[in-house]
């Protein structure tokens, strides 16, 4: 039917809402969490990305995010020295610090602060939705020891970080303050360090029990949306190639290892990249964590919701046979579930008739969303490993739609009197299904 022009919605709006309406449980989620942002200085060499950026990150901080942005200098400490005709050394990528460039390290972590709270300061002030005084601040929230000497190779003033000070931290994060730490460091007897901001960073996010850890770096081509631990090594290229992002991924890998459960990766240059990374289901970067993001596992009562979600409408349009809540919660134990990131986007189900050595596979669903990535293709070998696990010797199962789905599976036709008894006096002709079998 044509709706008339004052309730047709244009499609910019539609987005909009759409858009908003799956922000919003991300944006309760993430209220009130610690995010510890880092990025290396050359994220200041791009100054239209970078405005970018801030404005983002007071959007966030307004959307009651707490924030701790770690900022590096490399390039600008680099850029001096070399102006001063200082030796730029590096060993196992790190510094070599003599004291005699101290001063020009100072001024240019210094530079880079003031320029980063200046950006602060004036988004800051037009950011009010918290209705909260928020402000930038600076403070000395780490105390540092000198790394020393490495493979023989004194490091100088290059330090590391021996104390984050978390009680200020956390005080002043509950004043709603953007708070900016330096890389300089101090030694409880006044002596000041140069400290790698991964490093810094890290610290920080594990003393504070950051939600988040999040780096704004460049992202090689065709890096996975999410990567475990054990995946990380692929992506390491060689440590003395002190490239931004392999700096930034060796530090994600160090974090998630001391107990922050979540760091990301994101193009510091994408527009947007940042909230689309914080505010939708499937982000933009690539996030690094301990456990996969993504998993198969059997289901749970807690699951109930998400799995009638899924097949509901399945079941409205016939292609799933109705089950109800309670004959659900009763079948609880026979369904597996993809769980991504907390959210059931796909399911099936095993319905063992161990008499016959068989079993039945049924309420195959994987969210549109989510289709021609395998994922039923996984959950079939899944219910199969089960099935063999029992000791039953074959599958079946019934479908009206998806019959090249499985015949690709390797599944056979079957006849309705071929299936177990119980499961033949079940058989609805209305819907005339077809049988499908799979020897084990
Ligand atoms: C059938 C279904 C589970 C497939 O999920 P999926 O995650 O996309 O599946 P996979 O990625 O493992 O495999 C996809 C391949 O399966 C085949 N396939 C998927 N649906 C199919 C269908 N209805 N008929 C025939 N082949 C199909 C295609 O070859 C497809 O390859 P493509 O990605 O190159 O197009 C999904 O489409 C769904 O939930 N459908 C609605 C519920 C349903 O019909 N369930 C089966 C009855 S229990």
């Amino acid at each position: 039917m044509a709706q008339s022009p004052s309730t047709k919605t244009p499609r910019s709006s539609q987005e909009l809402v759409r858009g908003l309406r799956n922000a919003v449980p991300y944006i309760r989620e993430h209220d009130g969490q610690v995010f510890v942002v880092a990025f290396g200085g050359e994220a200041l060499t791009d100054a239209q990305c970078f405005q970018r950026l801030i404005r983002d990150l007071v959007l966030i901080a307004d959307l009651g995010v707490r924030l701790v942005l770690v900022p590096g200098a490399r390039p600008q400490i680099n850029q001096r020295l070399h102006a001063q005709n200082q030796p730029c050394a590096f060993h196992q990528n790190l510094r070599i610090t003599p004291e005699s460039a101290m001063p020009l390290i100072a001024e240019a972590v210094g530079a880079v602060q003031l320029e980063i709270i200046s950006w602060l300061s004036a988004r800051l002030s037009l950011a009010s939705g918290t209705g909260l005084a928020q402000r930038a601040l600076t403070g000395n929230f780490i105390t540092a020891r000198p790394v020393g000497v490495i493979d023989g190779v004194d490091l100088g003033y290059t330090g590391a970080v021996r104390r984050v000070d978390t009680a200020a931290l956390h005080a002043a994060l509950q004043h709603e303050a953007v708070v900016v730490q330096s890389t300089l460091g101090f030694s409880p007897t006044g002596e000041m360090f140069n400290l790698r901001a991964e490093e810094v960073a890290e610290a920080i996010a594990a003393s504070v029990g950051a939600d988040k850890l999040i780096y704004l770096t460049t992202l090689p081509e065709h890096l996975p949306s999410t990567l475990t631990l054990d995946e990380v090594d692929r992506w390491l290229p060689d440590p003395e190639q002190a490239a931004e992002f392999s700096g930034h991924l060796a530090s994600a890998r160090r974090a998630v290892e001391q107990g922050v459960a979540r760091v990301h990766l994101i193009d510091r240059c994408m527009d947007g990249g940042l909230l689309i990374e914080l505010y939708t289901r499937d982000g933009c970067g690539t996030m690094v964590t301990k456990e996969p993001y993504e998993q198969i596992r059997p289901a749970s009562l807690d699951d109930i919701g998400g799995i009638l979600a899924l097949i509901e409408p399945l079941e409205r349009e016939g292609v799933l046979v109705r089950r109800s809540r309670e004959q659900l919660e009763l079948e609880i134990e026979r369904f597996i579930v993809i769980d991504r990131d907390g959210d059931v986007i796909g399911c099936a189900a095993l319905y063992p008739f161990p008499a016959e050595k068989t079993a039945e596979l049924a309420a195959l669903v994987v969210h549109p969303a989510y289709q021609h990535g395998g994922r039923a293709g996984r959950l079939l070998q899944y219910l199969e490993d089960m099935a063999r696990q029992a000791g039953l010797e074959s599958v079946f199962l019934l479908s009206t739609q998806s019959i090249g789905f499985f015949k690709e599976r390797g599944f056979t036709p079957l006849e309705i009197s071929e299936l177990p008894p119980q499961r033949q006096q079940l058989y609805n002709y209305k819907r005339n299904s077809l049988a499908f079998g799979k020897p084990l």
